[in-house]
């Protein structure tokens, strides 16, 4: 039998809307949250706006958590331009994505150190959403799961059992991303139980069973509850859509009545 997984839909805000904006969002979400009640929520704006939205929330009370899209890997120092994992926790951030594709491509990322900011995010007391997924190419060229298990195998090396347990993994296959082409529902939960199996290797199976894999990549209103009676599938990672009220509460809803 499958272990409980209690659904995780956060919405990636990405380098978007400005601090009323992000207030308003972060003020409708919470205060219409009960529509996607049993589903965990993060809002992850910009870090600068991390505050307002952790004030906007703690304010409309409830439990719609906060994340930050990046830290670095130091606990402090002589970084310019970087974010540390316990600043972000200061702020009221509990969760904090990782290894995004963006960063990934954009600014160079290797697993190494998506596998060093995890581990320096889950000592701060942050629970990190880990990035993986194919590029186009490499779908085309067969290499799916051999990409997939080369950044699962190096973003999570050397996480014990009680972190990974914690760590949140993310899915996103790159061509997915912002393209409005959503990976089938078919394609999507062969690389999560790819994924689960991966996990299993670098654990135990039991451990697996209670890491939550979401999935990311052009999710909507329309697609998310196809996404959501997959099995493996426990959540979503959100961009576009993450910007409406309506459509990031209407794909939490669409997980709210998913049997892990
Ligand atoms: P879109 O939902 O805009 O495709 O973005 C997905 C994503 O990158 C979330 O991290």
């Amino acid at each position: 039998m499958a272990a409980p997984r209690t659904p995780i839909v956060a919405g990636n805000w990405k380098m978007n809307l400005d601090r009323s904006r992000g207030v308003a969002l972060a003020t409708a979400v919470a205060g219409r949250r009960g529509e996607a009640a049993g589903v965990e929520l993060v809002l992850c704006p910009p870090a600068v706006y991390v505050l307002p939205v952790a004030e906007a929330l703690a304010k409309a009370g409830g439990d719609v958590a906060v994340g930050g899209q990046n830290a670095s890997d130091k606990e402090s120092g002589a970084f310019t331009g970087e974010v540390a994992p316990a600043m972000l926790l200061d702020l009221g951030c509990r969760y904090v994505i990782l290894g995004h594709s963006e960063r990934r491509t954009l600014y160079g990322e290797t697993d190494a150190v998506v596998n060093s900011k995890t581990k320096a995010a889950l000592a701060a007391g942050l629970v990190p959403i880990v990035c993986v997924g194919e590029t186009l190419a490499e779908r085309e060229a067969g290499r799916t799961t051999a990409v997939v298990t080369e950044q699962i195998n190096g973003s999570l090396a050397g996480l014990d059992a009680a972190s990974l347990e914690k760590t949140v993994v993310a899915y996103e296959p790159v061509w997915a991303i912002g393209t409005g082409k959503v990976a089938t529902p078919e394609q999507a939960q062969e690389v999560h139980a790819t994924i689960r199996g991966l996990l299993a290797g670098l654990s135990s199976a039991a451990t697996a069973a209670r890491v939550r894999i979401q999935y990311g990549g052009s999710v909507k209103p329309d697609n998310a509850a196809e996404l959501a009676a997959c099995p493996d599938i426990d959540g979503a990672l959100v961009g576009g859509a993450s910007l409406k009220a309506d459509d990031f509460l209407a794909i939490a809803k669409a997980f709210a009545g998913r049997k892990a």
